[in-house]
């Protein structure tokens, strides 16, 4: 087996620099988001992380909930069919939502929950996600946030899975090829 950081051939994103980034983002939502009552909703499993991160910091007065989603398809291609597995526990109508997202790659996730967040009456849906890959968009999506924007690579880490393992690795990498056959 060996160590999970075995596996990795190359650091995109160190601890600290990921820790200095959201302080700036938590800033930014700060001034946008103060007074509004927002509800944060992270979408698990791989937005877990981030949402610890992002909500301690930007310190207004606001609530979490979880959504879980699965998108059929392989280990790293997504299929285009987004199904819901884990709700949100309350009524969202006329709130001001915020959705934390870890990757906003083909679009098809964060488009479809916009979409749901809105035909279910949220006032607003702003999208917060960590990392972008827009090399890979299929479905016209516009994040308000965004903490890296990355190239069409393969990334783990800092919530991110490869096959459900190495989500809790503090840094965000790129996986050797050899691991998932490539
Ligand atoms: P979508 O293709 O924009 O719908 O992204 C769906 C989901 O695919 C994201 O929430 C991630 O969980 C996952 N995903 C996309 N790209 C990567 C990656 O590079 N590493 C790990 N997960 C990814
Ligand atoms: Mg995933």
């Amino acid at each position: 087996m060996g160590r999970m950081d075995d596996d990795i051939l190359k650091v995109l994103y160190t601890e600290e620099e990921i820790a200095a980034r959201i302080r700036e983002m938590g800033a930014a939502m700060y001034r946008d988001l103060e007074g509004k009552d927002p509800l944060f909703i992270s979408v698990l499993r791989g937005a877990f992380v981030f949402m610890a991160d992002i909500v301690r910091a930007c310190q207004v007065r606001s609530d979490v909930e979880f959504i879980a989603v699965s998108s059929y398809g392989s280990a790293t291609k997504s299929s285009g069919a987004v199904q819901i597995t884990h709700d949100i526990q309350q009524d969202i109508t006329g709130r001001h939502l915020v959705v934390i997202e870890d990757i906003l790659d083909s679009g098809n996730t964060l488009a479809f929950l916009k979409q749901y967040f809105l035909t279910k009456g949220a006032a607003s849906v702003t999208i917060c996600t960590l990392l972008d890959k827009p090399s890979r968009r299929t479905k016209a999506v516009h994040a308000d946030y965004v903490g890296f924007e990355v190239p069409d690579e393969f990334v783990v880490g800092y919530g991110l899975d490869y096959a459900q393992k190495y989500r809790n690795l503090p840094y965000i990498g790129v996986l050797k090829p050899e691991v998932y056959g490539g």
